[in-house]
């Protein structure tokens, strides 16, 4: 199983920037859970992060063309903003989870919106680091699921 964990604007300040919506853990602390998780599954991850979101697109193209079997996502900012970044994943129809570290649904009235929901596999917000964990398991569900 191949999957690419995409990070939006701002994520490579993890541990800098607003601790107390944060956390204090490292955008580095964020890949080695991403990395020893898909090792001890045997899970082929590609973790990146981009504060430019022509580049995101172009990740998601990289995801179709290179065939990982699917997306997990944080579009940071762009999720409430990006109809560049929804149509690129509607382009390649791979199955994706929407993840966000915060709690959005308890934060400012511009955070409510976010383009690409209504087409994500699930959604997990306010999980923490955590919360990529949990969407990596559930591509593990619906890609075995699929195979059986
Ligand atoms: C975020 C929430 C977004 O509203 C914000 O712009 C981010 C991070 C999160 O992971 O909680 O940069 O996606």
């Amino acid at each position: 199983m191949r999957i690419m964990v995409i990070n939006g604007p701002n994520l490579n300040m993890l541990g800098i920037r607003e601790k107390e919506i944060y956390g204090q853990e490292t955008y580095q602390d964020l890949e080695n859970l991403i990395n020893n998780y898909c090792d001890s599954k045997n899970i082929d991850v590609m973790v990146l992060q981009s504060n430019f979101e022509g580049d995101i697109v172009t990740f998601i193209q990289d995801a179709y063309f290179s065939e990982y079997d699917g997306i997990v996502i944080n579009p940071a900012a762009y999720t409430h903003t990006s109809i560049a970044i929804l149509d690129a994943l509607k382009a390649t129809s791979l199955p994706f989870v929407e993840v966000h570290i915060s709690d959005v649904s308890k934060r400012e009235d511009f955070r409510q919106v976010s383009y690409i929901a209504p087409y994500a596999l699930k959604r997990i917000i306010g999980h923490g680091f955590n919360g990529y964990i949990e969407a990596i398991q559930e591509l593990e569900n619906v890609l075995n699921e699929s195979q059986n």
